[in-house]
């Protein structure tokens, strides 16, 4: 498992996505309101929407393309729509943003 630091939290506004890229990885970085850091593929599961590019609420994204909500947890559509993008774990410590490149869930 390889840890990659990505930035400190005060890159991160809260609500808002960021862009990473990893080697030939890209990620949206997001932070919630109450301060939770998420990363996922920067993929929408529907065309391939730049979900860094979404609104955050509470603990999902709405890509920008057309509206899919995505759950940042487990990367899930949430119905009607179907699809999963791939979920990172993200950590922060000491104000940097480390991602896990080794995928959660599934
Ligand atoms: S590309 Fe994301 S909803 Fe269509």
């Amino acid at each position: 498992m390889m840890r990659v630091k990505v930035g400190t939290i005060e890159q991160l506004p809260k609500r808002l996505g960021k862009c990473v890229h990893i080697g030939v990885l890209e990620l949206a970085l997001f932070r919630t309101q109450d301060d939770r850091v998420y990363a996922v593929e920067n993929r929408c599961p529907h065309k391939g929407g730049d979900l860094s590019q979404g609104i955050v609420s509470g603990e999902y994204v709405f890509c920008p393309l057309h509206d899919w909500k995505i759950c940042l947890r487990d990367g899930q559509a949430q119905a009607p729509d179907e699809g999963c993008v791939k979920t990172y774990r993200a950590t922060v410590e000491d104000g940097c943003v480390y991602v896990e490149l080794q995928e959660t869930g599934e």
